[in-house]
């Protein structure tokens, strides 16, 4: 069993590994496996702006690209009150977390909130559009 509130406090001090001179602004994520296992993830800037990459969507890469495609939770920290996953890391989440994956935004271990994919992105477009 994974110790939330020792991860929260985990993903808030790896916020210091992220790569952002441009924004100042520090995001990170940790993306928990179905079966336990932790992959990091921060925002890595670019000088030409948009290859950019949010933490979250760091996170989910690093999994894939170890073979981990089974997502139980995602804890994701930045230099704001709350902040939550922008458009784009919603649409890349949609593709990998199924309806049970936590999404837990956190200021600090004592105050933190658990969404689902469906509360953050309702009425999203999917694999399940493509089927039909
Ligand atoms: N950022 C993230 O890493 N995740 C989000 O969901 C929101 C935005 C990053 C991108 C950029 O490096 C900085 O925050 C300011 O937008």
């Amino acid at each position: 069993m994974i110790d939330i509130e020792q991860l929260i406090e985990e993903t808030i001090a790896n916020k210091e590994n992220s790569y952002s001179p441009y924004s100042n602004f520090r995001v990170s994520a940790s993306l928990v496996t179905k079966d336990g296992e932790v992959f990091r993830g921060v925002n890595i800037e670019n000088a030409s702006y948009s290859p950019t990459i949010c933490a979250e969507r760091s996170a989910i890469a690093g999994a894939v690209s170890s073979g981990k495609r089974s997502f139980d939770t995602i804890i994701i920290t930045g230099d704001s009150d709350m902040t939550f996953p922008c458009g784009v890391c919603r649409q890349v989440m949609a593709e990998f977390f199924d309806e049970d994956t936590k999404i837990i935004i956190a200021n600090s271990k004592e105050d933190y909130k658990t969404y689902t994919l469906e509360d953050i992105l309702p009425f999203g477009f999917g694999k399940k559009d493509l089927d039909d």
